[in-house]
C-alpha cells in the first residue's frame, strides 16, 4: 500500500476528523538501523539501534510534529502560523505552510542556525524574522505576539506537535515488536523526548507494547539546564539546535525521567562532534551534531555499565547531517582532498598511493 504520510497511517490514535484536510510531506516510517561496528568497539553485547529521524521530507522529526499541527492550523480556519526556532522547525514550518498554502513567520537567532536550515526556510518562502537574542528570546516574544496578530504557534508549545511526534515510538514498538529496554534522545525544548514518552505509554496502555523504556536525555555542556537543575542564561554550543537556556516542556521531562527511572547528562562539544564524526566512519549514518549527542550518551552510558550488556537500545538521530555542511567540512582533514591533474596517470598514481 502506498505510504501517504503518518496521519493517514495513525488516524485512530490523533486527533483528526474524516473531513480534516490533511497537510502531508509523506514524513514518518523512518529507518531503524541496528549499528554494527560501534557496539563492537564498545566490546558490549547491546543492541543499538538508530532511528534516522533525517530521513523525514524536510530533513528531521520536526515534521511529524508539523503535519500535525499544520493540518489542526488549517482546520481551524488559520492563514499564518508562526514559531521561533534554532533552525529545524523553521523548516519545517516553512515548507508545511507551502504546502497548505498559507503564511509562515520564522524567528531565529542572528547568525546561528545553520545554513542548510536556513536555506530550507528562505526557499520555501518563508518570512524570517532575525533577532539578536537567542531561541528563548525568539520564544518569549514569540508567545507574546501571537495575542496580537493572527498566527497560529506550530512550536512544540502547541499541542498537536507532541501528538504528530509520539508516532516515531508507535513505529520502532512496530519494529522491534516492543518498546527498547532504554532510549537515548538530545534534548533541547524537551518536547521531542515528552512526545516519545507519551507514545511509548499509549501503546503500553492498549497493549501494544510489554514494557515502556527508560528514557535517557542528553544535553550539550553550553546548554544544559536539566543537568544544572535550573534554566541556563547564555546558552552556548556548536550543536545549535540545541543551543535552548529554557526549556519549554521543562515540567513534563523532569516526570518523565523519573517515572520511566531515566536521568541526564551532558556532552562537550567535542564529544559531540567525535561521536558524529564516529557514525558517519563507522557506520555510514550522516546526522547533524546535536543529534550524535543521543549516541554519545549511549555509548558512555554502555561503556559504564549504567546500560547493563543485553540491553536494547535506540538513539534518535533527529537531524540529517547535511542540515549543517559548515561544522561537516570544518571538522575534515583538507589535506584528505587530492588535486592533480586530469589525466590518467595522476589518477592512477594518487589511487595507488592510498593503497
Ligand atoms: N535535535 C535537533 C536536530 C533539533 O532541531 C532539536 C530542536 C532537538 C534535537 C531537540 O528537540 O527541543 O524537542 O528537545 N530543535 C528546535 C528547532 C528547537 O527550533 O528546530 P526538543
Amino acid at each position: 500500500m502506498r505510504y501517504t504520510g503518518l496521519i493517514e497511517k495513525y488516524r485512530d490514535r490523533l486527533p483528526v476528523g474524516d473531513s480534516t484536510r490533511i497537510i502531508s510531506l509523506g514524513e514518518g516510517n523512518t529507518p531503524l538501523i541496528k549499528l554494527e561496528n560501534i557496539p563492537k568497539e564498545l566490546g558490549k553485547e547491546v543492541n543499538l539501534y538508530v532511528k534516522y529521524e533525517g530521513l523525514n521530507p524536510t530533513g528531521s522529526f520536526k515534521d511529524r510534529g508539523m503535519t500535525m499541527a499544520v493540518t489542526k492550523a488549517v482546520e481551524s480556519g488559520s492563514e499564518a502560523i508562526i514559531c521561533a526556532s534554532t533552525g529545524n522547525t523553521s523548516a519545517a514550518a516553512a515548507a508545511y505552510a507551502a504546502r497548505a498554502g498559507i503564511k509562515a513567520f520564522v524567528v531565529i537567532p542572528e547568525g546561528k542556525i545553520a545554513l542548510g536550515k536556513l536555506a530550507q526556510a528562505m526557499i520555501h518562502g518563508s518570512t524570517i524574522i532575525q533577532i539578536k537574542g537567542n531561541f528563548d528570546d525568539g520564544m518569549k516574544i514569540v508567545k507574546e505576539v501571537s495575542n496580537h496578530a493572527p498566527v497560529s504557534i506550530v512550536n512544540s508549545i502547541n499541542p498537536f506537535r507532541l501528538q504528530g511526534q509520539k508516532t516515531a515510538a508507535f513505529e520502532i514498538i512496530e519494529e522491534l515488536g516492543s518498546a527498547p529496554d532504554y532510549h537515548c534522545l538530545p534534548v533541547g525544548n524537551a518536547g521531542n523526548i515528552t512526545a516519545h514518552w507519551m507514545g511509548y505509554t499509549e501503546y503500553h496502555e492498549i497493549g501494544k507494547s510489554d514494557s515502556t523504556p527508560i528514557m535517557l536525555g542528553y544535553q550539550a555542556e553550553g546548554a544544559a539546564p536539566f543537568i544544572k537543575g535550573s534554566r541556563v542564561d547564555n546558552p552556548e554550543t556548536i550543536a545549535t539546535a540545541i543551543r535552548i537556556g529554557n526549556p519549554q516542556s521543562w515540567d513534563q521531562a523532569l516526570k518523565l525521567s523519573k517515572e520511566s527511572n531515566g536521568w541526564f547528562d551532558a556532552f562537550t562539544d567535542k564529544e559531540i562532534l567525535a561521536t558524529q564524526k564516529m557514525l558517519t566512519k563507522k557506520e555510514g549514518v550522516f546526522c547533524e551534531p546535536a543529534s550524535a549527542t543521543s549516541v554519545a550518551g549511549a555509548m558512555r552510558d554502555i561503556k559504564l555499565g549504567k546500560i547493563p550488556e543485553g540491553s536494547s537500545v535506540v538513539c534518535t538521530l533527529t537531524g540529517h547531517g547535511l542540515k549543517d555542511p559548515d561544522t561537516a567540512i570544518a571538522q575534515c582533514d583538507q589535506s584528505a582532498m587530492i588535486n592533480i591533474n586530469p589525466t590518467l596517470e595522476e589518477v592512477k598514481k594518487a589511487i595507488l598511493d592510498q593503497m
